[in-house]
């Protein structure tokens, strides 16, 4: 059974008495066995932070975004080696904030993707549609193409050490959670587009939802076949609502 990942994206949000307390709040609560990973995003300022209060813990840490280039003239931009000088496990790549406010195409997706992989950083893939993309019956045809971009960059093999996040646009950070139902039937395409093309990978591929999720809702995603997770924003910004979501897996 694919393990399931309760990961808290913490978008361009805290301090550093915030940080502090969040993650002893979570070390405190997430002691128990579960069958669950966690892992925090915090933007880059607060990387060393995270890095020294988790080290030797269950919690893995990433950053929310990389750079596709080495180093460079890329101000305000953050390179693979930079996140893995923090001991970063994770990166999200084309979470769909950086879509739709920075610009970033699906071409720029993958390179970032690429770019993740390569370091030895494991890249979660985000992708999802507009509700206006939803309502005009083209979601399928929209998540396709953004996978396909980084297939066609990097193969289904390097989904080997990759996660994808399904996150409907019109979910994120409105309490409009998709129904189970919404998700799961988004998961088993993006699953049976990847056994097309290789069935172990895509058995063993984490496949996340994110959208208003919280400790109420958690539960019943998290049952679906096809649901191995959450990416969470909002609800992960206070230790009690992100165990709650992390104690919703059975
Ligand atoms: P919310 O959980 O606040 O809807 O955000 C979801 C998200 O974008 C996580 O990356």
């Amino acid at each position: 059974m694919r393990k399931i990942l309760v990961a808290g994206n913490w978008k361009m949000n805290g301090s550093k008495a915030m940080v502090n307390s969040l993650l002893d709040g979570l070390l405190e609560g997430s002691r128990d066995e579960r069958n669950v990973d966690m892992a925090v995003f915090p933007p880059f300022p607060y990387l060393a932070e995270v890095q020294k209060k988790l080290e030797g813990s269950e919690i893995a840490w990433g950053g929310q975004t990389v750079n596709p280039q080495e180093k460079g003239a890329h101000t305000g931009e953050v390179a693979a080696s930079m996140l893995l000088d923090f001991a970063c496990r994770y990166v999200l790549v084309g979470h769909s904030e950086r879509r739709s406010i920075y610009g970033e195409s699906d071409e720029d997706v993958a390179k970032r993707f690429a770019a993740a992989l390569e370091a030895g950083l494991e890249p979660v893939l985000c992708v999802g549609e507009t509700l206006e993309e939803r309502e005009g019956g083209i979601t399928e045809s929209v998540v396709g193409r953004q996978l396909d971009a980084v297939l066609e960059r990097s193969g289904v093999k390097s989904f080997e050490n990759a996660i994808v996040a399904y996150e409907p646009v019109w979910a994120i950070g409105t309490g409009k959670t998709a129904s189970p139902e919404q998700a799961q039937a988004v998961h088993a395409f993006i699953r049976d587009k990847f056994a097309a093309l290789d069935a172990i990978i895509a058995g063993q591929l984490r496949i996340l939802y994110g959208g208003s999720v919280n400790g109420s809702n958690a539960a019943d995603l998290f049952a679906r076949e096809d649901i191995d997770g959450g990416l969470v924003g909002g609800a992960s910004l206070k230790a009690e609502d992100f165990l709650a979501i992390r104690n919703a897996v059975d």
